[in-house]
């Protein structure tokens, strides 16, 4: 009896150690992150702590924004269960009372539907959830037509580049992304290989399947750095640390600086050719 009491007491301890000041308990029960007792299992341990440690990362960027103009708006990305946007508007945009939202974009139905009553819940109305895709809300009349800070965490395959596209329309000042695999550049570099193959020794690098995903995968971010920079981004790569249970751990944060473009197109599209990827023209894109 006393073990399981002072294990319980250990419990709560540690998980008070994890938990930011203000940050709203009862957020974090229903995320499931705290057990009804207020309590943390490990893998919820591993996700508010994963969780927070990103957020040490956008809330400079937020206080950035809030310094030029009071209404901030962030749209989320492959949104999921919404843990990053109802972490932020509890950590950052909860006391704010100025038009500032965030929007979260979700393909399914029953998540987008599930977040919205807990925003309901929690009586946090700056938060709207849209059931589209990232490539339909860039056209979508429910979005606000510019936007400050996009994030995509892990939105599948192609929708962290459909979140870049959607973030160089709406004229984002700031992007946090950390991409999920993404299979589109791999299945190409496969397809190209063998012609490839005779005309560049470098194609070695690829030659074998599992180095096509992975050469594929790392290859794909940097195409989506150097098209960032081709639009006047400043592009920092890091690792998010402490993302233990993900093997995709590549943070890429995207500052708008208007910085000089030719020279990252040249780049990109030499990359491109390079690699037998030239017909990634479009997927690529810049404005030169
Ligand atoms: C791996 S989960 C990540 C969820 C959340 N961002 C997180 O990190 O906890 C990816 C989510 O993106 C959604 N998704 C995938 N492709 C999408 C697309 N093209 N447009 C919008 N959502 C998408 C999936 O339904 C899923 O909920």
């Amino acid at each position: 009896m006393k073990v399981i009491q002072a294990n319980t007491m250990e419990a709560k301890h540690e998980a008070k150690h994890d938990i930011k000041p203000g940050q709203s308990i009862e957020l974090l029960k229903e995320l499931h992150i705290l057990t009804r007792d207020g309590k943390l299992n490990q893998d919820s341990r591993r996700k508010l702590k994963q969780v927070n440690h990103l957020y040490q990362f956008i809330e400079p960027l937020l206080k950035e924004i809030q310094q030029q103009h009071a209404d901030i708006q962030l749209v989320d990305h492959g949104a999921g269960k919404s843990y990053l946007g109802f972490i932020l508007y509890d950590l950052f945009f909860k006391t704010r009372n100025d038009g500032s939202r965030i929007y979260g974009i979700e393909t399914r139905d029953e998540l987008v539907t599930k977040s919205r009553e807990l925003a309901a819940r929690l009586n946090f109305p700056g938060m709207t959830f849209l059931n589209l895709s990232v490539a339909e809300s860039i056209e979508s009349t429910q979005l606000p037509a510019k936007v400050d800070i996009v994030t995509a965490l892990h939105a599948c395959n192609t929708a962290t580049d459909d979140a870049i596209h959607f973030a160089l329309k709406k004229q984002a000042q700031f992007m946090v992304l950390v991409p999920c695999c993404q299979a589109e550049v791999a299945s190409v570099l496969k397809k190209n290989k063998a012609q490839s193959l005779v005309r560049n020794s470098l194609t070695e690098i690829w030659r074998h399947p599992l180095h096509t995903r992975e050469f594929g995968s790392q290859v794909t971010n940097v195409l989506r750095c150097l098209q960032l920079e081709a639009h006047g981004y400043q592009v920092n790569v890091t690792e998010l640390v402490g993302w233990e249970h993900s093997m995709k751990n590549e943070l890429i944060i995207a500052s708008y600086k208007n910085l000089p473009r030719q020279r990252p197109a040249e780049r990109l599209h030499e990359v491109l050719d390079t690699l037998g990827l030239t017909e990634m023209r479009d997927r690529f894109f810049t404005s030169l």
